[in-house]
């Protein structure tokens, strides 16, 4: 059990879920009500197609759900976009932007995620922006300098702290099982503090930085351990109940 931090543990189903998965939803939110958490947050973020239904059953309980983009505009002529305005209107209460899979599979850019952000801070969304290097920019000793692009050019300048999530997702740690050693994970940690704290000042204190990239029942602890990790983004791990729940048992 982690105790004196106040966790945010996120479940990315990326393009997983049909309505048949509602259950997971129902014993998810009956765990939440049974172990009576004190100070940490859970937060799925399904498929936009099931966030209304999701939201409809998540009403009167504690657990949050989100969306995994969002437009960087607010209405209009933008085919197949969905707007924070929309997301929050089916009841999703966070987003996750600049998700690798998204910087490479859209081919998103810093520019196109720093306005996304602005926009879903603007509509009051829980707003986590994913930063993370790939194989060989680790190779190269690049990560820090990536990383550091990716939080200059992607955050806003004018920022809710209570509203900013950080997630930290090494590409390749992502579905591969593998993880980095808690040292190199504290190094990126409190290099993203670090960098907050210059942007932000003071308010950084309240900015969650939250590490992503194979956590699962076996190493969630240890990970969760680690000065300046505030919580976790799930992704294969948050799709099965009892995997997620293994996780969970670790919050207070
Ligand atoms: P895995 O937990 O499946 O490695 O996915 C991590 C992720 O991409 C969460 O956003």
């Amino acid at each position: 059990m982690i105790k004196n931090k106040k966790l945010l543990i996120a479940g990315n189903w990326k393009m997983n879920g049909f309505k048949k998965n509602l259950s997971v939803i129902s014993l998810l939110i009956k765990y939440i009500k049974l172990k009576k958490l004190k100070s940490s947050e859970i937060l799925i973020c399904p498929p936009n197609t099931l966030i209304d239904s999701f939201s409809n059953l998540a009403k009167r309980s504690k657990l949050l759900i989100g969306a995994q983009d969002c437009s960087e505009n607010e209405t209009g002529a933008f085919t197949g976009e969905v707007s924070p305005s929309m997301l929050k209107d089916s009841g999703a209460q966070a987003v996750i932007l600049g998700h690798s899979e998204r910087r490479e599979y859209q081919e998103e850019s810093n520019k196109l995620i720093h306005a996304k952000a602005k926009n879903s801070l603007k509509n009051d969304l829980l707003t986590i922006v994913c930063v993370g290097e790939s194989l060989i920019q680790k190779k190269n000793q690049n990560t820090l300098r990536v990383i550091g692009e990716q939080l200059k050019k992607s955050l806003p300048d004018k920022i809710n702290p209570n509203n900013l999530v950080i997630a930290y997702e090494p590409i390749w740690a992502i579905g591969s099982g593998l993880i980095p050693d808690n040292a190199d994970i504290y190094k990126v940690h409190s290099f993203i503090s670090n960098k907050l704290n210059s942007r932000y000042g003071n308010k950084s204190k309240k900015i969650k930085i939250l590490y992503g990239g194979s956590v699962n029942k076996k190493n969630a602890l240890s990970i969760l351990s680690i000065k300046y990790v505030d919580g976790a983004l799930v992704g294969g791990a948050s799709l099965k109940f009892s995997d997620f729940k293994a996780i969970l048992d670790f919050c207070n």
